[in-house]
């Protein structure tokens, strides 16, 4: 497929099985070679605020930061989607964060917007949507709340916490969000949670039956020190970056990435 991806085409892609590959990305370098090597969607996420800025957490990133390394991404983008991190309390209150969805996409050119949360940011969810700005929910880890989930580590282990995830999930597909972001959480969870739900489901450390999967790009080239078990150095065995993202792609599409290996029981 050559054409610009949209929401609709990932919804598609959900439909007739196809994989859906995609990566961070942060800078026009690297968003032209993901756009050139086949990846379907480029997540500005605000992870820019650890991997970029050296940060123990993504608390003190920016709607300025956002705006800027969004611009950055759109403006070489010709295929990709490009879904943008709200950054921590910029959606609080639900008319503000309307006012920094509309900054998101005005000035940076997000195609989407995506917000951590479940059934509390519903309100905020609606509004952007009715306001004609796409929504992609984010579930399970939400860096953004670390404080309170107590570290990076695997959630909704229990049969209860569990259960409040999918009514979470199916609260933010109501309210309007067309994707949602699962997020370390186990495999059997977000298979059933990408199964009862009709929007795309997209996983990181959420195992292989999510209809797409995201990396952080630096995870994924070897670049970060700390060991991910849910990721994988694609840069291992090629000559270029560019390769390595094209490995990425096919790895998605064809399933072999990620494998029981890389999930979560
Ligand atoms: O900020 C980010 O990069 C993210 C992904 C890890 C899903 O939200």
């Amino acid at each position: 497929m050559t054409e610009k991806i949209t929401a609709n085409t990932l919804k598609q892609m959900k439909l007739s099985g196809e994989k859906i590959a995609c990566l961070t990305s942060y800078d026009a370098c690297y968003a032209s070679l993901q756009d050139k090597a086949g990846v379907d969607v480029l997540l500005v996420g605000d992870s820019l605020g650890m991997v970029l800025h050296g940060d123990e957490t993504t608390l003190n990133v920016t709607m300025n930061d956002m705006i800027y390394h969004t611009r950055l991404v759109s403006g070489v983008c010709q295929r990709a989607l490009v879904i943008t991190d709200m950054p921590a309390n910029s959606y609080i209150v639900p008319e503000k964060g309307l006012e920094n969805a509309l900054r998101l996409v005005n000035e940076g050119g997000a195609e989407i917007v995506k917000l951590e949360g479940g059934e509390f940011v519903c309100e905020t969810v609606s509004l952007i949507t009715k306001h004609g700005i796409s929504v992609c929910g984010h579930l399970g880890l939400m860096p953004q709340s670390i404080s309170t989930v107590g570290g990076y580590r695997v959630q909704a282990k229990t049969e209860e916490e569990a259960e409040q995830l999918k009514q979470d999930a199916l609260a933010l597909q109501k309210a309007g969000a067309v994707c949602l972001v699962l997020e370390c959480i186990p495999a059997k969870l977000a298979a059933e949670v990408t199964q009862i739900l009709d929007i795309p489901v997209i996983g990181i450390g959420a195992g292989s039956d999510c209809d797409a999967q995201v990396l952080v790009v630096y995870d994924m080239l070897g670049m970060t020190e700390k060991k991910l078990k849910f990721c994988k150095n694609f840069l291992t065995g090629k000559d270029s970056i560019s390769d390595a993202f094209k490995a990425y792609v096919a790895e998605v599409k064809d399933k072999s990435f990620p494998s029981a290996e890389h999930s979560f029981d």
